[in-house]
């Protein structure tokens, strides 16, 4: 009895991992692109910052956060986005299944992005002004993007 119990209990530990594995897929991809977004919006946190006045404008600083602003936009981030692996699947996940419906306008808001960035790196270190004038484009394509494909806070 006691032998039972104990591989009764060891088949239904063995049986939750199986589950939980299961009721989380792609749990890698998903903290990754997370982790991408996290980045992204410490970049921001360095050029929102000089853009309120809140950080001394510092143009080497201000085009190193740029630089790795554009880098993480064209870095290929492709595999990190596969089909299921929305918020409906994985809780972890705040990705809307929108995403990867007929008709999704997420490449249109990843261009977006690129186009904004790509402005900021050629900004940012051009001065206050320049980068006060691209900040703009790069938060709406973000805010844009999280309406459209991301649960809401
Ligand atoms: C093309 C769409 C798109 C763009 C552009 C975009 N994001 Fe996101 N972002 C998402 C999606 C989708 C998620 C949810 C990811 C998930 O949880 O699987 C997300 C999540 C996040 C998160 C939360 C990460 C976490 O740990 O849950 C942060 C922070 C974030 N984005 C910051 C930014 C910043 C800052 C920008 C602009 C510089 C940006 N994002 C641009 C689509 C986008």
């Amino acid at each position: 009895m006691p032998r039972l119990l104990i591989a009764a209990a060891a088949a239904s530990m063995a049986f939750t991992g199986l589950a939980t594995a299961q009721d989380a897929p792609f749990k890698m991809e998903i903290a990754a692109r997370q982790g991408i977004m996290a980045y992204r919006a410490i970049q921001m946190g360095t050029l929102g910052g000089m853009a309120k006045g809140e950080i001394p404008y510092d143009a080497a600083a201000a085009q190193k956060a740029a630089d790795n602003l554009l880098a993480s936009v064209t870095l290929d981030a492709s595999m990190l986005w596969p089909p299921g692996s929305d918020n409906a699947a994985n809780p972890d996940s705040t990705a809307l299944a929108a995403i990867w419906a007929e008709g999704s306008t997420i490449g249109d808001k990843a261009k977006a992005m690129a186009d904004a960035a790509t402005a900021m790196q050629a900004a940012a270190g051009a001065g206050l002004d320049p980068l006060k004038a691209a900040m703009g484009p790069v938060g709406g394509a973000c805010g844009d993007c999280h309406k459209a494909f991301r649960v809401p806070d």
